[in-house]
């Protein structure tokens, strides 16, 4: 069966990860997850106290990011998948990913690994920069306080309890930041389906985007 490129942009915490790796089991295609690539760029200047303005060509030809088998960043060959979740590097990646040369340097690895078919990436602008020519583009919205009482939900999991109003103020910044920086800003594509992700599950959220695919593959 042919196989397509579909991209999935959209607001933090509208659930582009777990449906990205959801559909790419169901339909056996590759994953790529964009903002891993911009949160490990990030830990690793961080890490050498060097601030988004200053960032050189030199400094990034030294940061080699890839993607192991287990779906984990490595960046210089350390899984670095736990750093860059956690809640400082949310908050420092878009201060990063406003800098046109981080995007560029980002762009170029991501297009390298998007030649082919087969793709589902996500993030924030892979319909307008990436993967203009996907066949299918999706744009993930939701209300702020459900998407923070989400993150809330999966913060616990984890051990770690936040303040939900504190959780929705870091994900409202963090959209205006994404939505408002003058390079690659995040906007949903002209020929992009909106999906309100507010009312539904995060299993409702998964069947209905692979109806959606599965319809257009004719199954
Ligand atoms: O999707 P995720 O929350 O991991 O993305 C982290 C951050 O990386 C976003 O808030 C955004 O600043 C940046 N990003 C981006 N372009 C992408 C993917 C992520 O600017 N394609």
């Amino acid at each position: 069966m042919k196989k397509i490129n579909i991209a999935i942009d959209g607001l933090s915490a509208t659930g582009k990860g777990e449906t990205t790796k959801y559909l790419a089991k169901q339909l056996n295609y590759k994953l790529l997850d964009s903002g891993a690539m911009y949160r490990g760029v990030t830990w690793d200047l961080k890490r050498k106290n060097i601030i988004p303005e200053d960032v050189t060509e030199i400094d990034l030809a030294s940061i080699h990011i890839e993607f192991g088998e287990n779906g984990h960043l490595y960046v210089n060959g350390k899984d670095v998948e736990h750093n860059i979740r956690t809640e400082v590097i949310s908050k420092l990646t878009p201060q990063y990913a406003k800098e046109k040369i981080i995007r560029y340097y980002i762009n170029k690895e991501l297009k390298e690994l998007v030649k082919e078919r087969g793709y589902i990436a996500e993030g924030r602008d892979i319909a307008n920069n990436i993967m203009p020519d996907a066949e299918i583009k999706l744009f993930l919205v939701g209300d702020s306080e459900i998407r923070a009482k989400r993150r809330q939900e999966q913060l616990k999991k984890k051990g770690i309890l936040e303040n939900v109003e504190t959780i929705r103020i870091d994900l409202e910044s963090r959209d205006h930041a994404d939505m408002n920086r003058d390079v690659a800003p995040l906007v949903k594509h002209r020929e992009a389906i909106e999906i309100d992700t507010t009312q539904i599950s995060m299993d409702e959220q998964n069947e209905f985007i692979l109806s959606i695919i599965q319809k257009y593959l004719g199954k």
